[in-house]
């Protein structure tokens, strides 16, 4: 399976920024092609620069795909401030991330709310990218484990399949800390993931697993040989496409 390298540009940036931050990418990948052997792309600027950037995408013909960083649990209205899926599919995106650690923290999401999300983004045909992950006292008390078996049992639709879903696990702690999790922490973690993907989803077969907190080029490596480890979602080092290209090139 090839790797998926996810950029989550998070609230970054202006509109001409990531235009030309996609086109860098772009032709990153153009001046070295047969990494697309071995890695999918998948960028997620914020809501209002994803027309420019899907616009640059198609211009270009750059082989990326382009998401959302979350969507409304219901379809349009009246919902002053959301996006909804359908916009998200109308405006290009093939994907959407969903139940990030930062709309669970700042904005109270609850699993059972993502699940929702997740459900209207597979009526759309947006592949959801539904994130789990403890906080760093969650760890050290022991619970890790629990904290992400419960979150996958309510955050991830019983019908979900490889193709609507994608599992990031990102440790809270280790967002944006530099502080990524070890290997070692990361091979049990994401086995453990498997397992309960198996265990909870009729059709979990093939659904990738992405890590997510504090990768760059330097740790990268490392992480990829991890088994179940499939692909990485990005913060900080997606802002840089030598970074963003850097992680690739370590697959
Ligand atoms: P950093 O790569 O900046 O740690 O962010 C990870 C992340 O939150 C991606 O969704």
């Amino acid at each position: 399976m090839k790797k998926l390298i996810a950029g989550n540009w998070k609230m970054n940036g202006l509109e001409a920024g990531a235009v030309s931050l996609i086109g860098e990418i772009g032709s990153k990948i153009g001046a070295e092609p047969e990494i697309l052997e071995r890695c999918d792309f998948l960028v997620c600027p914020p809501a209002l620069h994803i027309h420019v950037v899907k616009h640059k995408i198609d211009h270009d013909h750059i082989p990326v795909a382009i998401g959302g960083q979350d969507c409304a649990s219901t379809e349009n209205g009246a919902f002053t401030g959301n996006v909804s899926a359908e916009m998200l599919k109308d405006a290009g995106c093939a994907y959407v991330i969903l139940g990030h650690s930062e709309r669970r923290s700042l904005h109270n999401e609850s699993s059972a709310y993502i699940n929702e999300k997740a459900a209207r983004a597979h009526m759309q045909g947006l592949t959801a990218v539904i994130c789990v992950g403890e906080q760093e006292d969650e760890r050290e008390s022991g619970n890790a484990y629990d904290v992400v078996a419960k979150q996958l049992w309510e955050s991830v639709p019983k019908v979900s399949n490889a193709a609507t879903t994608v599992i990031a696990y990102e440790p809270v702690w280790a967002i944006g800390t530099g502080k990524s999790a070890t290997p070692d922490d990361v091979k049990a973690m994401h086995a453990f993931i498997r397992e309960k993907l198996q265990e909870n989803l009729a059709e979990s077969a093939n659904m990738r697993i992405l890590y997510g907190g504090s990768v760059k080029p330097d740790n990268a490596a490392d992480l990829f040989k991890v088994d179940n480890v499939d692909g990485a979602l990005i913060g900080g080092a997606s802002l840089k496409a030598d970074q963003f290209l850097g992680i690739a090139q370590a697959v």
